[in-house]
């Protein structure tokens, strides 16, 4: 069972990898909705209307190293097995948004896993681009945005380690204050 951080890494080096300047990742959780959503969207190279609905399964790659595809087609398995849904949404030269959502409390919904970690070393991988990572659990949301972070800083690049451990210990805090909250309304 694949963590939902690890699908958002994959989808997120797909952007990468199509030259996005900017990058947002959106998770939406609605405990009374039952629904633990995921999207991703990006202004990369996106894709035609055919590579977009083939990229769906699991044999089309435009990688050189190997010849499957693969994190897209696990992505979109893994929320339809949870009672879940998934969209791609892609225009070339615009970019691409994917979104995808499980049934929140479904016995083989992945957990989250290590997102603070996940979203800091995407950072720290590429401290050019602008990344906002959103996360909303019924009323309460929080983000974290490269571009507000990079003000702050101002010369000093978001690659640098003391900024890595900041920006993961930030993430890291606010998801457990995220989840407290729901433990108190409960
Ligand atoms: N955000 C995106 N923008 C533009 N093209 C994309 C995007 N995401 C995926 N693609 C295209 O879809 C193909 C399939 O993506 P997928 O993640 O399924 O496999 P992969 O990235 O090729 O290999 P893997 O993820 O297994 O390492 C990519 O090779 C790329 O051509
Ligand atoms: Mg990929």
């Amino acid at each position: 069972m694949k963590e939902i951080s690890l699908h958002i890494l994959d989808l997120a080096q797909n952007s990468i990898r199509a030259g996005a300047g900017n990058v947002l990742i959106r998770i939406e959780e609605d405990s009374a909705a039952d629904t633990f959503s995921v999207s991703l969207t990006d202004d990369g190279c996106g894709m035609g209307a055919e590579m977009a609905k083939s990229v769906q399964n699991p044999f089309v790659t435009t990688r050189t190293t190997r010849k499957v595809g693969l994190g897209i087609p696990l992505f979109k398995a893994g929320c339809e097995n949870c009672a879940g849904t998934f969209t791609l949404e892609s225009e070339l030269g615009r970019g691409t948004r994917i979104a995808g959502t499980y049934q929140r409390s479904h016995i083989d919904r992945p957990p989250l896993g290590n997102i603070a970690d996940t979203i800091a070393m995407l950072i720290a991988a590429n401290p050019k681009l602008h990344l906002r990572y959103e996360h909303k659990l019924n009323g309460e949301e929080y983000a974290l945005d490269t571009a507000e972070i990079q003000e702050i800083l101002g010369e000093v690049p978001l690659d640098t380690p003391e900024v890595t451990a900041f920006i993961a210990e930030f993430i890291h805090s606010n998801e457990s204050e995220l989840e407290s909250t729901e433990v108190q309304k409960s």
